[in-house]
């Protein structure tokens, strides 16, 4: 395909009205993940940006974040650490409360998910109200990690997300809007 990267991903990204709320445009991804091409494009994309940027670790958000995080990490030979959310870690935890698009939730993380001054690149599948990637990002930041960058596949800036997470001095790199 001709197209800018940019607009390939974008093809392959379905949205859903009124789920699960209504008034809720749903960026669906599995599109994309499913199709071999796309998929492996959109992780190139990630592979190629980060590859020389001498990360230490790779941080997934819970749960659509694990499925590129993981793949990332592999590809640039790091380890992942996951982003979950609440109830679902075993060891010592830390926690940070949010506010999403359609209600509120807590994302953990492990105490020892990170030693102090590891650069860590943070990873979800999209950016809406900005809630989850800021709590992720303060998880991380809590235990002393530099959090190099966040990045997603999808911005909705019209939900402001993007702009406050890049107020909280958080640099973000999305694939497309
Ligand atoms: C979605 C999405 C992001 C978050 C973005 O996850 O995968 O993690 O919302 O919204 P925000 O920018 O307003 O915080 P969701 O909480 O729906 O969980 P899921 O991945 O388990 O579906
Ligand atoms: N998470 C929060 N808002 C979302 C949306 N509109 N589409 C997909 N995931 C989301």
């Amino acid at each position: 395909s001709d197209l800018p990267y940019s607009d390939y991903i974008r093809s392959r990204i379905r949205t859903v009205p009124d789920w699960p709320l209504p008034g809720v445009q749903f960026r669906d991804i599995t599109p994309l993940l499913q199709d071999k091409k796309t998929f492996r494009v959109l992780v190139d994309i990630f592979v190629h940006r980060y590859m020389d940027q001498q990360l230490d670790l790779v941080a997934g958000v819970d749960a659509r974040g694990f499925i590129l995080g993981a793949v990332i990490a592999y590809e640039l030979n790091l380890g992942f650490v996951p982003v979950r959310k609440k109830g679902k870690l075993p060891f010592t935890t830390i926690a940070e409360e949010y506010e999403l698009e359609y209600g509120s939730a807590t994302v953990e993380l492990h105490a020892d998910a990170c030693q102090p001054g590891q650069r860590v690149l943070l990873i979800d599948d999209l950016v809406a109200t900005g809630g989850t990637m800021i709590a992720a990002a303060k998880l991380l930041q809590r235990i002393g990690a530099e959090v190099v960058e966040a990045a997603a596949i999808v911005d909705l800036p019209e939900l402001g997300g993007s702009k406050l997470v890049r107020e909280q001095g958080i640099k973000l790199f999305t694939v497309c809007d």
